[in-house]
């Protein structure tokens, strides 16, 4: 069956009463992973096209894609060359406009990825930079230095990139040039006028194609302090630290608020809701809310509640600080459990008591046995509890369908910068990143044509077979039916948008919380049965109930 939308979240004139982004469930297109339409064994644009009838019947509101800018892929298109173009990899901007209409036909809304903190080293500005030499205007979108020392030898600051190693490179002609991530990727000077320019420029570019938003890759890291100072040293990561803002040279500073000001002022210009979502860290959640007051960005995503760990205080902690912080400045919140830059939930759920650090794929360290099967269990009902908390949840492509992380790759396939950078003490982010299964028995599980000229770009384990979106199509106990349903009720149930929520008393491990009309959400966390509170019917829980109990892991939507 095919869910009637509630008007204010799926009506693409966008004039209903509340804009749509307040409440969607937004779909995660790691566009290389999602579908190869033209059997290169990378996803692409085609892709993602044969599969919208799918994500309409999975419920979604809207897809986030990530970049799909031209892009010699250093970082898998995080390094973007040319912002107006579409890499050949995925297709042409003509296919990315159709990609649009039908979309919208389907009313599924569209936010491409926009990568503002740094370009690719091919593109044509740090092409020009490098070519004019030191000193140079067209050094100046870019932050070149000279080095420290008598002959320069030394960085100009002791920066690092967070994917290891110094955050500068040296070039031939002796200046240095900053990299909060790889060196292909250099940082652009946001204190130039025609960085402004461009990236207004682009986002007019691609409103007037009709895309409904854009995610802000690294949005707290564009403004640096003017006169780069060195980092404070580090202090010590086993000491526990205060929750507080820090002072620091290139996260997260003020002025960054000034350039989201204006690109809302740019959205604005067009017809209908559009809507930002920033990917920005900050250190305490009031420091995040500043990204989305009324003047400036949309949303931004809650990494805290990925990050909290399967405890039922962590989690309340959490869902209860995000509330109250975003409050007084009337954004909605959103939730997140996974993406395509950390370990997927139902391992970190899996594995006994991870850590906050722990989940950072960056830092990855699998501690004792995975239990995948409780993993699942847990990851199940946290689904039930994020769609069922006041705001808009994203969901990574392979969530739905139930896909852990896949931690045995072979060493000769990883492909993330993270590795080399690393020196290879990390592994980095490609178990992620795999290709998702969609039919058939063996690889490459319709991801690719059967005519497919090549395999897919990471090899996808034998046990994909059991995850395949055709094999879980109809089995009520499958995680994909467990997501369509949840997505459907979400869609009618006239207390799942951005209201409030009340929490109801309940003994320590499990979270009962109440939202008007007729709704309570049940979440047991402890390792003892639950017994439901009193109710009309059970809407839909995440595993069989027996008795009026809840299990331990096991979430619950009832009619009250
Ligand atoms: C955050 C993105 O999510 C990640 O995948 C990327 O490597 C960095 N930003 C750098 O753009």
């Amino acid at each position: 069956m095919s869910p009637t939308p509630k008007e204010h979240r799926t009506d693409m004139s966008g004039t209903a009463a509340a804009p749509w982004w307040r409440s969607a469930v937004i779909y995660q297109v790691y566009i290389r992973s999602f579908a190869d339409g033209n059997g290169d064994g990378v996803g692409d644009i085609a892709g993602i096209r044969s599969r919208l009838p799918y994500l309409k019947s999975l419920g979604v509101d809207a897809i986030w894609i990530n970049p799909w800018y031209k892009s010699p892929m250093a970082d898998h298109g995080y390094d973007v060359a040319d912002y107006r173009e579409i890499d050949p990899l995925f297709g042409t901007v003509a296919d990315a406009e159709q990609l649009i209409a039908e979309a919208h036909e389907h009313g599924i809304r569209v936010i491409p990825d926009i990568v503002p903190n740094h370009t690719s080293d091919q593109h044509v500005w740090f092409r020009a930079a490098l070519a004019a030499g030191s000193g140079s205007p067209e050094r100046e979108r870019y932050v070149f230095r000279p080095g420290r020392g008598p002959d320069g030898a030394q960085p100009p600051n002791n920066w690092v990139s967070r994917f290891g190693g110094p955050a500068w490179t040296r070039l031939p002609d002796g200046d240095w040039y900053l990299h909060l991530f790889a060196p292909e990727q250099p940082d652009l000077n946001w204190q130039h006028p025609d960085v402004h320019a461009e990236f207004e420029s682009v986002l007019r570019f691609w409103f007037s194609r009709g895309v409904d938003g854009f995610r802000i890759d690294v949005a707290h890291g564009l403004v640096k302090h003017p006169e780069l100072p060195d980092l404070a040293p580090l202090r010590d990561p086993a000491v526990e630290q205060p929750r507080e803002h820090v002072d620091h040279p290139h996260w997260d500073r003020d002025e960054v608020h000034d350039i989201f000001r204006a690109w809302r002022k740019v959205a604005d210009e067009f017809e209908g809701d559009r809507c930002f979502v920033a990917e920005a860290w900050a250190d305490t959640p009031e420091r995040l809310a500043a990204y989305v007051r009324e003047d400036a960005l949309h949303t931004a995503f809650n990494f805290d509640f990925l990050m909290a760990t399967w405890d039922a205080e962590d989690l309340r902690s959490v869902i209860d600080t995000s509330l109250a912080t975003l409050a007084p400045v009337g954004a909605p919140a959103t939730w997140v459990l996974s993406n395509h830059d950390v370990v997927r939930h139902p391992t970190r759920y899996g594995r006994k008591s991870p850590t906050r650090r722990w989940v950072a794929n960056e830092s990855y360290r699998p501690e004792g046995p995975l239990d995948l099967t409780l993993g699942t269990r847990r990851a199940r009902a946290a689904a039930l509890l994020m769609l069922a908390l006041p705001g808009g949840a994203y969901v990574y492509q392979g969530e739905e369908l139930g896909l852990p992380e896949v931690e045995d790759l072979p060493e000769s396939v990883l492909q993330d910068p993270i590795r080399e950078r690393s020196g290879h003490t990390e592994r980095g982010r490609d178990g992620c990143r795999v290709p998702i299964p969609w039919s058939g028995r063996s690889a490459p599980y319709g991801f690719s044509p059967d005519d497919a000229t090549a395999p897919p770009w990471l090899p996808q384990p034998p046990h994909w077979a059991e995850h395949t979106a055709e094999r879980q199509t109809g089995d009520d106990t499958s995680m994909l039916e467990l997501y369509r349903t949840a997505l459907l009720l979400r869609r009618e149930h006239p207390a799942l948008g951005d209201s409030p929520l009340t929490w109801l008393d309940t003994p320590a491990g499990v979270l009962t919380f109440h939202r008007a009309p007729g709704f309570v959400c049940v979440v047991n966390l402890s390792t003892a049965p639950h017994p439901l509170p009193d109710h009309l019917a059970v809407l839909l829980s995440s595993g069989p109930i027996k008795d009026d109990l809840l299990a331990p892991d096991q979430a619950a939507w009832l009619a009250v």
